[in-house]
């Protein structure tokens, strides 16, 4: 069960800058307030994800697709940028061996190499037509708006390669819009597969829709496990003192107190991209009307190394959550020897799992004393289930937070701008005001050095 561990954020732990312990007592009213309004908007349909882990869209559609597709594939391409990639690839890193794609099938279980392909710089287009076997490969195209300038591109350049040596009605997968947008359209067309991202359901909040579902299964990881974890932490959620209610809270009142840094600190390299996952949510859901934190993201231990100083007394700004779980996967002991170097032959003896547990206690440690804020979420493990929790917990965790800060959660219309100038740039018609404003703005004189 996924625990959300506070102590280290309250004044009696950290001192001045810490909540104070009746900070809950305090906010009970508005935590109440928030709940109804959640409640009210999942009602609506508006907060379309809170429903997907209990009536999961094409669930039966997508095991028997994953079922055809075992043995049958060399690659998996992944085309899909910001929610339509980052939840999926959080996925497959947790819970697959950290070097797939290197394995031989066997040891991959038959399961597909995979790239997720989430930029359009040239040399990594390129290196992906290098390295795979288009005849090979199949495709996801994933876009719920259907129009990213990003994913469509891309889908150009892959389609056109599929058409000269392959099967594009066979190897090319569409997730979009049920209705709306050209993908829709083009599926239809071509007669591609196809599945759906339930309209009232935003890209970074789709991971349990068909946007994570499919290429999860694709890459086997198990389905129903997911879900069910995801309804563990839904059901708890009934209950005002969640620990999506209280991440969010906590993290709003420092947020008000200046604290406005928001770090994600797993102690687990396979969470590395889950970490990136929770940095997208929490920036483009928050981040509007001149407020919102800034997300962070740590490797636990490598970051020691790289910004544990400016965390330990660099300015008091920020909010640091730690990932963790109980128990790793493996076990891999430190071997004895060089006895007569203490510097070394005290690590001998002990197990790999130890010091990185050890040195996530001993950082914690050290920050409470310092009296800098941080938290805890503890997994029990990295599987499907766990990750169900932990991605269902922390997209209520964001739109609890938005509903404080009395903000959009849900919407993104900053990015709007660099995507229409970026189509004015790219001769797209009907973009000649854009067009005019960009052109001006390329003509002004730089200070270059
Ligand atoms: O969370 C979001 O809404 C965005 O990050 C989108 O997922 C991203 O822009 C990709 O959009 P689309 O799925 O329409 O291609």
């Amino acid at each position: 069960m996924l625990i959300y561990d506070f102590s280290n954020l309250l004044e009696e732990n950290i001192g001045e800058k810490g909540l104070p312990g009746a900070f809950l007592e305090k906010n009970k009213e508005l935590l109440k307030e928030t709940d109804l309004q959640i409640k009210q908007k999942a009602k609506e349909g508006i907060f379309g994800f809170m429903h997907l882990p209990f009536t999961p869209l094409a669930l039966n559609q997508i095991k028997s697709l994953a079922l055809e597709a075992r043995g049958k594939w060399e690659y998996l391409l992944v085309l899909g940028i910001g929610g339509s990639c980052l939840g999926a690839l959080a996925l497959h890193r947790a819970i697959n061996h950290p070097f797939h794609n290197l394995l031989p099938k066997e040891k991959r279980q038959n399961l597909p190499r995979v790239f997720f392909l989430d930029n359009v710089d040239p040399e990594l287009i390129n290196a992906v037509l290098d390295t795979i076997d288009i005849k090979k490969t199949l495709i996801l195209v994933i876009s719920k708006s259907g129009k990213t300038a990003e994913t469509l591109s891309q889908f150009l350049l892959f389609f056109q390669e599929i058409e000269k040596q392959g099967n594009p009605k066979e190897q090319i997968i569409i997730i979009t819009d049920p209705e709306k947008g050209p993908l829709r359209e083009l599926a239809k067309k071509e007669g591609f597969t196809a599945f759906s991202v339930p309209p009232n359901v935003g890209g970074r909040y789709s991971v349990l829709s068909p946007v994570g579902l499919v290429p999860a299964a694709l890459l086997g990881i198990d389905l129903d496990a997911l879900l069910k974890g995801a309804q563990a932490m839904a059901n708890r959620c009934q209950a005002l003192d969640n620990p999506a209610y209280l991440y969010a809270l906590t993290h709003y009142l420092f947020l008000n107190k200046g604290l406005n840094i928001h770090v994600l600190f797993p102690y687990v390299h396979a969470l590395k991209d889950l970490a990136d996952w929770w940095r997208q949510l929490w920036a483009e859901s928050l981040g509007k009307e001149g407020k919102g934190p800034t997300p962070i993201k740590a490797i636990g231990v490598t970051d020691q190394h790289s910004q544990l100083q400016l965390y330990m007394q660099g300015p008091v700004d920020k909010v640091i959550t730690f990932l963790t779980v109980k128990s790793y996967q493996h076990t891999v002991s430190i071997p004895g020897g060089f006895s007569e170097y203490p510097d070394i032959a005290y690590l001998g003896g002990h197990t790999f799992n130890e010091l990185i547990q050890t040195e996530q206690v001993a950082t914690e440690a050290a920050l409470t004393k310092a009296g800098r804020p941080n938290a805890k979420i503890e997994l029990d493990k990295v599987d499907a289930f766990n990750m169900g929790e932990f991605f269902y917990c922390l997209e209520l965790a964001t739109v609890c937070c938005g509903i404080l800060m009395q903000i959009n959660p849900l919407d993104q219309p900053g990015v709007e701008l660099g995507k229409r100038y970026t189509q004015a740039l790219m001769g797209r018609e009907g973009f000649a005001e854009e067009r005019k404003e960009i052109d001006q703005f390329l003509k002004r004189p730089r200070k270059k050095v």
